[in-house]
């Protein structure tokens, strides 16, 4: 089915998260508002992942970066090749069914917009919108029960498209901002992989790396760096002792969260977490 929706249609949706990510910032946009900075020339986003806090900002300048190659891809091929992501994915649209992701979830990898369109259609499709790798790198996630899971949804895209127009999009580790960052005209939003609050809670196993605590460190290392230069930089993690005396030195702000996904209901409950700035 050819795209028909006009111009006006198309630019009229404001941009926003297109993936289902673990640790989406999407619900907490109204806490987070009052403390993002207003003055800054260049925005950089080192942990991307479902990267609501740049479609939120839309800022004129910015550098979005993430060690997940696959999500790169992503975002590169609909900044880039947006047509023919939105034709891959009107196909998987077409043949959802238990079969088909199965067959599509175990494909070799193909062109980048087959592996753009592929991850946008396993993520919406999959269980509780999880991003998990086996040992091979391979996205091993079971399909979801989703009764009719928008699969493509050109107008959202585009949006997303004429936002990400501006950006360099990097695969790389967040240490690399010590190589780009350097002034106040700088502002850096560090959103890694949370700390876990307990031994049961797993959200540092985004990709096939998990982030330790000497990676937390580290981090805490390269914040302390660049807010010494006078670079604005923000940081989430979560709320426990480990994290706040890593940067007692700083501003720590508790937000009231919900945490989404988690595979036991029971604990899906409000809980809080830290946003900590260096002004
Ligand atoms: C909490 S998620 C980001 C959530 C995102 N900001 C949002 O609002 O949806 C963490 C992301 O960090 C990425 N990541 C893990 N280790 C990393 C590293 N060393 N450097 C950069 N990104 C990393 C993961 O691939 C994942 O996409």
């Amino acid at each position: 089915m050819p795209i028909s929706l006009s111009a006006h249609q198309l630019s009229s949706i404001p941009p926003r998260p297109f993936l289902k990510w673990a640790g989406g910032k999407g619900r907490l946009l109204f806490q987070y508002a009052p403390y993002l900075p207003t003055n800054y020339q260049t925005y950089y986003e080192p942990f991307l992942g479902g990267g609501a806090i740049f479609f939120y900002l839309q800022p004129a300048q910015a550098l979005l970066a993430d060690v997940n190659p696959e999500l790169v891809n992503v975002y590169t091929c609909i900044r880039d090749h947006l047509q023919a992501v939105i034709e891959q994915l009107k196909i998987h649209s077409v043949h959802h069914c238990q079969d088909y992701y199965y067959q599509i979830r175990s494909q070799p990898l193909t062109t980048p917009a087959q592996r753009a369109a592929r991850l946008i259609y396993l993520n919406r499709t999959c269980f509780n919108g999880l991003y998990r790798e086996n040992s091979q790198g391979q996205f091993n996630v079971p399909m979801g029960r989703y009764k009719n899971p928008k699969i493509c949804d050109p107008p959202l895209l585009q949006a997303v498209s004429t936002a990400l127009q501006t950006t360099q999009i990097q695969e790389q580790s967040f240490e690399a901002m010590l190589d780009l960052a350097h002034s106040a005209q700088d502002f850096v939003y560090f959103d890694p992989p949370y700390h876990p609050i307990s031994v049961t809670s797993d959200f540092t196993a985004y990709s096939r790396g998990a982030f330790t605590p000497t990676d937390q460190e580290h981090l805490a290392h390269v914040f302390t760096v660049l807010a010494g230069r006078g670079v604005q930089v923000m940081l989430s993690n979560s709320d426990c002792r480990f994290i706040r005396k890593l940067y007692r030195n700083y501003t720590i702000h508790p937000i009231q969260a919900a945490r989404a996904i988690n595979s036991n209901p029971h604990k899906r409950g409000k809980i809080t977490e830290l946003l900590i700035t260096s002004w």
